[in-house]
């Protein structure tokens, strides 16, 4: 199945070839005229273009073909050649039955699966996790669902940065603070104990700390260098002391991602790749791909054509420690190898393009990309009201937990000014608005095209009203109950009838979804889904306020809305799970 648009265009297609004309030109879409049609195809203009003939002539061809098909209640010329459709009540009711009938709502799955890696989250170690990161999080969580919907074998990494100079100010940070501890004695091998010196509170303090003092003192800063290079060959102290790091910042992580409802299949971090450096560098020197560079050995990646520069990709600096793109690249070695994707997207602020941009061109250089093809899905960032990155009063980043709580307290009282969820139980109403107060985090980041930026307002984003998750939630939840109602009083959904006034624009409007959710995923632009989310619901609103349901004394009809009401939650709670958003029984 598809979307009535797609059903359509075979048609009109069919229609084209028939007249004689190329069929790529019967493409119609939802019109932008409804009061000419439901339905528009462009395509005379086109073909007039190219066959050097009258559109209007084309045009008059193609719809005397079509007026023969009785799926069609109108079909007429417009203007210079627009063709106008209008499909029969009957033929509506038809497809809008197949669609909520079928499991899948419509949407088939894609005939020839895709292997696709997707790489979002990119929590570092020992820092919390910014605003940067949450939205990585969320629009990359987003992309998995959809891809995996759509019927792709997709393998999500939450690629922590863990291998970086930022790992040997904490151990250097520490052997100031506590010499005695074994980690640090020159020759120990170990082993040493399991218990990690330090909680994810204190890696929280140390780091700062530890960044301060390497931008003070160049001594601090080349004593962390040292370090970062002793951890990287092996030093078996810092390994060991390094291992408590990952194990007490990955336990803060899978809580966080755990409350947003975020899964990750790997937890790889860069430092798993670490292995695969050496032996890397060897083949690019053998390619002569390597070259030394001001002491620096270097990956040329610029091209002829480039409109801005692009700088050649440092594999090691003259200290050789390896950089962000050395692992990046190696972590490519490792994905081809393990999986032989077709695809990696890389969810990743679009500040960091560049590298993207190196990293790609320096793996298909040296082959080290199989079959893939990588993209970088960049997003914006997240404002405050200053229109500056997000910070908290304090100039601080915000915590993913404090986040989160504060969201939660705004969607409470939310709740309260709205009088929902009232009486019931007070561990059910804290859920809900933990529900209520992410889903309206997450759908304020999701709905705007991920490329721009926006600010981040919770007063807005949790309102009821408006484009906004809890208006979604709510919508969702609404029908929910009425479904609830109806079963209560043996009220069942029964055939979907041909429409009045009242119900056509719902079918048409759930005939969509299978273009909403294809333009989402061939675009990697979760806002589409928004978008038809956020329609639906206004469509259904519409319906549901111009007719009774329940108290509808034609049992056929009544049993036809039903169904109706039943096939909109179900796309309703399909794309806000497409979006991550979960959806409360009751409110
Ligand atoms: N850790 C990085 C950061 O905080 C993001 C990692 C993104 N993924 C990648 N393969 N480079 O900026």
């Amino acid at each position: 199945m598809t979307s009535l648009a797609a059903t359509l265009t075979g048609i009109v297609s069919s229609a084209f070839a028939e007249a004689g004309l190329p069929p790529e030109f019967g493409t119609v879409t939802v019109s932008n005229r409804p009061d000419l049609g439901q339905f528009q195809c462009n395509g005379a203009l086109g073909a007039a273009k190219s066959a050097r003939a009258n559109p209007r002539e084309l045009g008059e061809r193609v719809a005397a073909l079509l007026r023969s098909n009785p799926i069609f209640a109108d079909v007429s010329l417009a203007g210079p050649g627009f063709l106008n459709l209008t499909v029969t009540d009957t033929w509506l009711a038809e497809r809008t039955q197949q669609l909520a009938d079928d499991p899948r709502l419509g949407v088939p799955v894609k005939a020839d699966p895709a292997t696709v890696i997707l790489d979002f989250g990119g929590p570092n170690i020992a820092k919390p996790m910014h605003v940067g990161h949450l939205r990585a999080s969320i629009i990359g969580d987003s992309l998995q669902r959809l891809f995996r919907f759509v019927g792709d074998r997709t393998i999500s990494d939450v690629h922590m940065g863990d291998w970086g100079l930022p790992m040997g100010m904490l151990i250097s940070e520490i052997a100031l603070r506590r010499p005695d501890l074994p980690y640090f004695a020159p020759d120990a091998t170990g082993p040493f104990p399991e218990e990690s010196p330090v909680s994810m509170e204190d890696l929280e303090d140390l780091y700062p700390a530890a960044a301060a003092a390497c931008k003070a003192d160049p001594a601090r800063l080349e004593a962390a260098r040292r370090a970062t290079a002793e951890l990287q060959a092996g030093r078996p102290g810092y390994r060991a002391l390094w291992q408590h790091f990952i194990d007490v910042s990955v336990a803060g992580m899978r809580r966080d991602f755990g409350d947003l409802g975020i899964h990750f299949d790997l937890w790889k971090g860069e430092a798993d790749v670490h292995d695969l450096i050496g032996p890397m560098i060897d083949d690019l020197r053998e390619k002569a791909l390597a070259e030394e560079s001001e002491g620096a050995l270097v990956v040329r990646v610029a091209r002829p054509d480039d409109k801005v520069e692009v700088p050649p990709l440092i594999l090691l600096k003259s200290d050789g420690a390896v950089m962000y793109g050395t692992t990046d690249l190696a972590t490519i070695v490792d994905r081809v190898r393990e999986y032989d994707p077709d695809l990696m997207l890389y969810v990743v602020d679009q500040r960091q393009h560049l590298h993207f941009e190196q990293v790609f061109r320096a793996a298909a250089l040296a082959g080290l990309d199989g079959k893939a093809k990588s993209e970088h899905i960049g997003f914006g960032t997240m404002n405050g009201p200053d229109g500056k990155p997000f910070k908290t009063r304090a100039g601080g980043v915000m915590k993913l937990q404090d986040l989160l709580a504060m969201a939660t307290e705004q969607a409470l009282s939310r709740l309260n000014e709205e009088g929902l969820a009232a009486d019931y139980p007070e561990e059910e109403r804290q859920a809900i608005a933990r529900m209520v107060g992410i889903g309206a985090v997450k759908f304020a980041d999701l709905s705007n095209h991920r490329l721009s930026n926006y600010v981040f307002d919770l007063e807005r984003f949790t309102r009821f009203e408006g484009r906004t998750g809890p208006y979604l939630q709510y919508a969702a939840v609404r029908i929910k109950s009425l479904l609830r109602k109806a079963a209560e009083q043996g009220a069942e959904a029964g055939a979907i009838l041909p429409p009045t006034e009242i119900e056509r624009d719902l079918m048409l409007n759930l005939g969509q979804l299978p273009d909403a959710i294809s333009a989402a995923y061939q675009k990697r632009t979760p806002n589409d889904l928004c978008e038809f989310a956020f329609w639906l619901s206004q469509t259904f609103s519409r319906f549901y306020g111009a007719c009774h349901i329940l108290s509808e004394p034609d049992l056929a009809l009544r049993g036809s809305r039903l169904a109706l009401a039943a096939a909109t939650l179900a796309q309703l709670e399909l794309v806000l799970s497409l979006l991550g958003i979960e959806v409360p029984d009751r409110m």
